[in-house]
C-alpha cells in the first residue's frame, strides 16, 4: 500500500515553492569544484569530511555553515550552474514549475548584477534542457540593516523580467530579527508589484507570523510550523487561505521538532490550512522534495486523497498569474484522476 503511495508521489506533477539556490545546490562535489575554481578555502576536502561538516545543531548553526559553504559561489556562471543543478533534480522528481529563493546577502562580495545574470541564464537552461519553469523569490537576509533590503528590492525590480523574479522574501537567522525590521522594503516591493512571502514561525514565535502578515503583507509564509502555538493564527491562516511552505525533513535536522510524529504539518492540514511540502536545502539535508512527501505520508498514514491534496496545494499556493494557475490546476486534476485510475 505504502509502495503504491510512494509511486503516486513520484508520478504526480508537482511544484516546489521553498528551495534556496545557495543551500539547494551545495552538493559537496559542486562546492569542492567551485572552491578549486575560485580559490576559496573550504573546511572539508572530500565527501566524508563534508558529511561531518553538514551536521547541524540549530537554525543559527546551519546558517553559519551555509555562509561558509556558499562563499564558493562567486560569479554569474556559478549561479547559473547552481540553478541548473536544481532544475535537473526537479525534472527527475516530476517538478516542472518551481519558485527558487535567492539570498544575495549570503554573498555580499558578489555584485548583484552577477547574481541576477546567472539566475537569468540558469532559468533559460532549465527551460530548454529540462522542461522546468524556474521563477525566483528575492530573499532579504533579515540580519542585514533595513537599507540592505530596500536596495535589494530596488535593484531586483530592474531584473524582474530578465531574471524571472516574481516575489520578495525574508530568510536566515530568525530569532531576534522580526519581520518588521524590513517593513520599508516590503512596502516598496508592494509598490513595485512584487508578491510577498517570508520565513517565519520556523525558529521564531507565532508572533513573527502575525507581524509578517500585518506589517509586511506576507501572502505566503515559509515554514510557519509554529503557528499551532496560537489557535487564532491557525484560524486566520485557514480562513484567509495564507499558504505555508513547510519543509519537514529540514525541520527535523534543524531541531525544530525532535522527530516526525511531533511535526505540526498534519495538525495544520486538519485545521484547514493550505500546507505545501518542500525541501529547503536538499544537499544540506540529504533529501529531495519527494523524500519529504514520503516521510510525511508514512508517518501520518495519509491516504491517496491526502497525497493529491498536498501536491495540488503546491499549484494553489504558487505565485502564478490567475489564468496560468487555473490552467495548471486543470492539468493537475486531469493527471491526478488518471493516476488514481
Ligand atoms: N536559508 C536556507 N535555509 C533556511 C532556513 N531553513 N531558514 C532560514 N533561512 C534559510
Ligand atoms: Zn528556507
Amino acid at each position: 500500500m505504502s509502495q503504491d503511495l510512494h509511486e503516486l508521489i513520484d508520478k504526480l506533477p508537482k511544484t516546489e515553492l521553498h528551495l534556496h539556490i545557495e543551500g539547494g545546490a551545495m552538493y559537496p562535489e559542486f562546492a569542492l569544484e567551485l572552491a578549486e575554481k575560485n580559490k576559496v578555502p573550504l573546511p572539508f576536502e572530500d565527501l566524508d569530511s563534508a558529511r561531518e561538516f553538514y551536521k547541524f545543531e540549530s537554525l543559527d548553526h546551519f546558517i553559519h555553515i551555509l555562509r561558509t559553504t556558499v562563499a564558493t559561489l562567486c560569479d554569474a556562471e556559478d549561479y547559473c550552474r547552481a540553478v541548473s543543478i536544481i532544475g535537473e533534480r526537479a525534472a527527475r522528481q516530476n517538478i516542472h514549475y518551481h519558485e527558487l529563493m535567492v539570498s544575495p546577502g549570503l554573498r555580499p562580495d558578489v555584485p548583484l548584477q552577477e547574481v541576477f545574470a546567472g539566475m537569468a541564464a540558469g532559468r533559460e537552461l532549465n527551460r530548454k534542457r529540462f522542461g522546468v519553469e524556474t521563477r525566483f523569490v528575492l530573499d532579504i537576509d533579515r540580519t542585514k540593516p533595513a537599507d540592505f533590503g530596500l536596495n535589494l528590492v530596488e535593484t531586483g525590480a530592474a531584473w524582474c523580467e530578465r531574471a524571472g523574479i516574481i516575489a520578495v522574501g525574508l530568510d536566515c537567522q530568525e530569532n531576534g530579527f522580526p519581520p518588521a525590521l524590513h517593513k520599508a522594503a516590503y512596502a516598496r516591493a508592494a509598490e513595485l508589484g512584487f508578491r510577498r512571502a517570508g520565513h517565519a514561525g520556523e525558529d521564531g514565535p507565532a508572533a513573527y507570523m502575525w507581524e509578517g502578515i500585518r506589517e509586511c503583507g506576507f501572502e505566503r509564509i515559509d515554514h510557519g510550523v509554529r503557528a499551532v502555538e496560537d489557535p487564532a493564527l491557525v484560524r486566520y491562516l485557514a480562513e484567509h487561505r495564507i499558504p505555508l511552505t513547510v519543509c519537514p525533513l529540514s525541520n527535523l535536522q534543524l531541531r525544530v521538532f525532535p522527530e516526525m510524529p511531533a511535526h505540526t504539518i498534519e495538525t495544520l492540514r486538519q485545521a484547514g490550512v493550505l500546507v505545501t511540502i518542500n525541501s529547503d536545502d536538499p544537499p544540506m539535508f540529504d533529501c529531495d522534495m519527494v523524500d519529504d512527501f514520503k516521510a510525511v505520508v508514512d508517518c501520518f498514514k495519509l491516504d491517496a486523497a491526502a497525497v493529491v491534496e498536498l501536491a495540488r496545494n503546491g499549484f494553489e499556493a504558487s505565485f502564478m498569474e490567475p489564468a496560468e494557475k487555473a490552467t495548471a490546476l486543470r492539468e493537475f486534476d486531469l493527471a491526478a484522476t488518471e493516476l488514481l485510475g
